[in-house]
């Protein structure tokens, strides 16, 4: 809700606040992990990128390139860029113009960033919103795949987060998904003048994303519409079989679901979606799948290619609905403390001391009394307040107070350094 005559966020966009970053440095922490363990490597591409870029790879006829993208037209001979809606194409274009791929025909990396598309916001669906992801790019093999999606769900499993569906499919190839095409522009075209705008206009461009309509009528219609996966070729049949068996034996329950098409036109073969009924509307954790002809046609070798990439704030928002707490604030091990104004300038020292020495804490900066110093301590959760004053100064010394005690001591700065770092549980 907005106050009139103060400024306000643009709407789908969130604050993200120190109390619910424990939440955010948790996933980042088991994410990273994972990634380290499983050998990927992170990239960072820049957050906007020439929009030409976008058209070619997530696709002319996604909702995505329609109507969601954050533009900024060309400024004179400029080039038009668009603030990043997914990482994919980036993360390729990246490899590519680096030379990575060149260097080795293999690689797995990993990203985390904001990503922006211009959708009506509601729970879990933001104009700006985070992802993370991998993308392993260089092979074909279905165990590749399989990978990808244990990664994902080991980050979630890291989180605490087990609630959840994970659905797979099979997009088919070139070969095989032209008489696919057919037969489901065969299902369609006699019915075409029921459907919806929206169907009418893909049906021309990419019927497959007739599928994805969320029209109630549509989608009845849809039912009973032919699928890709029986219309697999042997080689993608061999290859989404190949991808199953991984899965079983990786342990992970799944199901086959025939409607998955993803809402992005890069898609071959193997397709995945992980959800939580927790969700609500919005209740795509993330997802993904494989690329095989992407690299080729960004102007890269012909290398297969298979990723995902979650929604950050989905899988928060899985996280407080399995109750997950994540842990507090580290406490602070001191306080410095003025107990009068010539001190202060003792007070930053003696306070810096103890932070080369890798001790956490903090001081006042606000001029207040002694007490309210006293209350921030305790607020801080510290362990030790440290006092100075005349006497202190006099003397060369701090105070040390323990704050769950109330013992104290007075000793050389030096000796409170030891004092607290041997504390330092
Ligand atoms: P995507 O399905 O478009 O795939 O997005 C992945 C996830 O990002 C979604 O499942 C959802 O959790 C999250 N997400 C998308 N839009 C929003 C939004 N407006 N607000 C909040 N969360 C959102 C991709 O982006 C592909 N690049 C995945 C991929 C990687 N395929 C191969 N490699």
């Amino acid at each position: 809700m907005s106050t009139p005559g103060i400024p306000h966020r643009p709407e789908g966009t969130q604050d993200l606040l120190p109390d619910q970053l424990a939440a955010w440095s948790g996933l980042e922490s088991a994410a990273r992990q994972v990634f380290h363990r499983y050998g990927y490597q992170e990239v960072r591409p820049p957050l906007f990128e020439n929009t030409a870029l976008f058209h070619k790879s997530t696709g002319e006829a996604t909702d995505i390139v329609e109507k969601e993208m954050f533009t900024v037209p060309p400024r004179g001979e400029g080039e038009s860029y668009t603030f990043r809606p997914e990482f994919t194409p980036g993360v390729i274009r990246l490899l590519i113009e680096n030379q990575l791929l060149k260097q080795k025909g293999f690689w797995k990396v990993w990203y985390w960033g904001p990503a922006f598309r211009y959708e009506r916001p509601q729970k879990g669906r933001y104009r700006q919103f985070h992802q993370f992801g991998v993308e392993a790019v260089g092979s074909h093999d279905p165990l590749l795949d399989v990978e990808t999606i244990v990664v994902f769900a080991e980050i979630l499993k890291g989180v605490g987060v087990t609630d959840y569906a994970i659905r797979i499919n099979s997009m088919g190839d070139a070969k095989c998904r032209g008489a696919y095409r057919d037969a489901l522009k065969a299902f369609i075209e006699p019915n075409l003048a029921s459907y919806c705008e929206n169907c009418r206009r893909r049906f021309e461009r990419n019927v497959f994303r007739v599928l994805d309509c969320k029209v109630p009528a549509d989608r009845a219609r849809n039912e009973r519409a032919p699928a890709m996966i029986d219309h697999l070729c042997v080689e993608c049949g061999d290859h989404f079989s190949a991808v199953q068996r991984g899965l079983k034996e990786a342990g992970l329950a799944f199901d086959v679901d025939k409607r998955i098409v993803r809402g992005l036109d890069y898609y071959t073969r193997t397709v995945y979606e992980f959800s939580s009924a927790r969700l609500g509307a919005q209740d795509a954790l993330g997802g993904g799948g494989r690329y095989d002809t992407l690299v080729g046609q960004m102007g890269g070798p012909d290398a297969g290619a298979v990723g995902f990439s979650a929604g950050c704030e989905r899988v928060i928002l899985a996280m407080e609905a399995a109750g997950v707490k994540p842990s507090a604030a580290a406490t602070a091990d001191f306080f410095a403390v003025a107990a009068d104004d010539a001190a202060r300038p003792e007070v930053f020292r003696a306070a810096q001391a103890f932070r080369a020495a890798g001790l956490s804490g903090d001081l006042d900066y606000e001029g207040r009394s002694v007490k309210a110093q006293m209350r921030s301590a305790n607020r801080s959760g510290a362990r030790y307040a440290v006092l100075i004053g005349a006497e202190e100064r006099a003397q060369g010394r701090v105070r040390l107070k323990k704050m769950d005690g109330g013992e104290e001591s007075v000793v050389p700065l030096d000796e409170a350094v030891r004092i607290l770092k041997g504390a330092n549980p």
